[in-house]
C-alpha cells in the first residue's frame, strides 16, 4: 500500500503516519525527519536546507526528489510506505508518479488532512519530542503519561523544532497554500484524493483513516 498524507503544517500527518505504519506495517518516510536528519548531520544537504527551512520556505525540487528517490528504492520490498510531507509541489508530484512507474509501483491514497487553520498555531508551538528516541508530544494535546518522562524510552529529554516559532509558522502555511494546495486538482483527476476531518481527537483521526484504507 502506498499512501500520501497532505495537509497543511501542524494538520496531523505525522502523527497519524506514526500510527498507521505500526497498524499496516508501512514505512513512513518523512521528508521533513530527513532533513532535520541531514541539518543535524552537518551533510551538504543539510547545510543547503536549514536556512531555507528555518524561514518556513520550501527546500528545492531536485535535492527532495533525489532524496526521496533513493528511499522509496530501498523501501520497496516491504508492505508499501507512507509520504509525510511529499510531494510538495507539481514538480513533485510529477516526479513521484514516474519513479512509481518505473519501479511497477501504483499510489493508492492521497488522504487530504482538513483543518481550521487558527487552530494550528497552538498545535505546532506547542509540540516537543523526545530527544533520544523521536516520539512527539504536546503541551496540552498529549502530555506524556508522567511529566518529563518519555512513554516510549524513558528519555528525560526533550527537543522543540527551530521552525516551530509562530512566526516561521506563517510563512510555512504561505508556501503551503502557493506551492502544495495547487497539487490537490492533480490526485482529484486521478481518482485517488479522500480527505479526513484533521480537528476530531487524534484517535478519531486515526480511525476516520482506517476506515479508507481497510481495517486491520
Ligand atoms: P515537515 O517536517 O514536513 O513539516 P510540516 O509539513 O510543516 O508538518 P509538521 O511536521 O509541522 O506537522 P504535521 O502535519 O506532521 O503535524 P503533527 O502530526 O506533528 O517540513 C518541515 C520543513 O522541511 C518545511 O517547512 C520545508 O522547509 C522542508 N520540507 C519538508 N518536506 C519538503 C518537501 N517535500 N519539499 C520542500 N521542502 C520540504 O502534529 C502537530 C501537533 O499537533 C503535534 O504536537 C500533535 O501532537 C498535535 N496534533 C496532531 N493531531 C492532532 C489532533 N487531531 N488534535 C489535536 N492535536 C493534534
Amino acid at each position: 500500500m502506498i499512501i500520501i498524507l497532505l495537509g497543511p503544517p501542524g494538520c496531523g500527518k505525522g502523527t497519524q503516519a506514526e500510527r498507521l505504519q505500526e497498524s499496516y506495517g508501512l514505512v513512513q518516510l518523512s521528508t521533513g525527519d530527513m532533513l532535520r536528519a541531514a541539518v543535524a548531520s552537518g551533510s551538504d544537504v543539510g547545510n543547503k536546507a536549514k536556512a531555507i527551512m528555518e524561514a518556513g520556505e520550501l527546500v528545492p525540487d531536485d535535492v527532495i526528489i533525489a532524496m526521496i528517490a533513493e528511499r522509496i528504492g530501498a523501501a520497496n520490498g516491504g508492505n508499501g510506505f507512507i509520504l509525510d510531507g511529499f510531494p510538495r509541489t507539481q514538480a513533485q508530484a510529477e516526479a513521484l508518479d514516474r519513479m512509481l512507474e518505473e519501479t511497477d509501483l501504483k499510489l493508492d491514497r492521497v488522504i487530504r488532512f482538513e483543518v481550521d487553520e487558527d487552530a494550528l498555531i497552538e498545535r505546532i508551538t506547542g509540540r516537543f519530542s523526545c530527544a533520544s528516541c523521536g516520539v512527539g508530544y504536546h503541551d496540552k494535546f498529549k502530555r506524556p503519561r508522567e511529566d518529563g518522562v518519555c512513554d516510549a524510552c524513558g528519555g528525560r529529554e526533550f527537543s522543540r523544532r527551530d521552525d516551530d516559532k509562530a512566526e516561521t509558522v506563517a510563512a510555512r502555511l504561505k508556501a503551503y497554500h502557493e506551492q502544495t494546495a495547487p497539487i490537490l486538482p492533480y490526485y482529484q483527476a486521478q481518482g485517488r484524493l479522500a480527505a479526513v476531518d484533521g480537528m476530531a481527537a487524534i484517535d478519531d483521526v486515526t480511525g476516520q483513516l482506517k476506515s479508507l484504507l481497510g481495517g486491520v
